[in-house]
């Protein structure tokens, strides 16, 4: 399986920003690399950044309502990313989850809504730092599956993302041995909820991916790809995390 490199822009970036798209999507059109390559903008630059990517990667959203549309002030439905070209969404970003509130049901309804309009979900999941000093990280994700993942969504519609909230923006991530026993984790919790068929569902590392750990990270077993915020940000830190992409298809 091709791995997915996805940068999670958060709320960053203004129509300058699309400058550092072009060059990625140049780089991507002139060495084309062994990974899926996806930026999620903030929603206001997904039609301009659509039309920048000129189909040498795929553009989505960080969240989404679950409803089609309705009196939800201020909320994007998932129909409205598909028709502004988006082909992915984030849900249940742990930022999400923190400042917004929302629960595993909340995310899996998210969930549903993708699949509904025509977008793959990378949805989220991670323990916080109290949870994995407790030695509860595999249980809390175990459950966050359980709750987030919907069990008739089809594989094609779900991507994984394991995103530990300590190593967010901290500069820490996990040990590699770490990393691979929670994916390792992951698929065999994805595979008793959703068949064997869940052995194709890509699962991503995210939280402080950058140049320097992208290759080796990358490189573990059950890692499908990357899910990358502050170093998505500029096209010279991000084209090296994709150049370290596994040659796995
Ligand atoms: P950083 O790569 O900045 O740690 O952010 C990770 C993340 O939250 C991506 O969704």
């Amino acid at each position: 399986m091709r791995q997915l490199i996805a940068g999670n822009w958060k709320m960053n970036g203004l129509g300058a920003s699309l400058a550092e798209l072009d060059v990625i999507a140049n780089h991507v059109a002139s060495h084309p690399p062994h990974a899926d390559i996806l930026i999620c903008p903030p929603a206001t630059l997904i039609a301009r950044a659509v039309a920048t990517a000129k189909e040498c990667l795929a553009i989505g959203g960080q969240d989404c309502r679950a409803e089609i549309s309705g009196a939800f002030t201020g909320d994007v439905s998932a129909e409205m990313l598909k028709d502004a070209g988006a082909a992915f969404v984030i849900v249940g970003h742990s930022e999400r989850r923190q400042y917004h509130q929302e629960t595993d049901a909340t995310v899996a309804a998210k969930a549903n809504a993708a699949h509904r309009a025509g977008l793959v979900a990378i949805v989220c999941i991670g323990e916080t730092e109290a949870e994995r000093n407790a030695g509860k990280a595999l249980d809390v994700v175990a459950r966050q599956i359980e709750g987030s993942v919907p069990q008739q969504a089809p594989i094609s519609s779900i991507v994984i993302a394991y995103e530990p909230v300590w190593a967010i923006g901290t500069g820490r991530t996990p040990t590699s041995s770490e990393i691979a026993e929670m994916h390792a984790h992951l698929r065999k919790r994805l595979i008793a909820r959703l068949g064997a068929h869940a052995k194709d569902v890509r699962l991503l590392y995210g939280g402080s991916v950058k140049p320097s750990n992208a290759r080796e990270i990358l490189a573990l077993p059950e890692v499908g790809g990357a899910l990358v915020g502050g170093a998505s940000l500029k096209a010279s830190d991000f084209q090296p995390i994709f150049e370290a992409a596994a040659r796995n298809s």
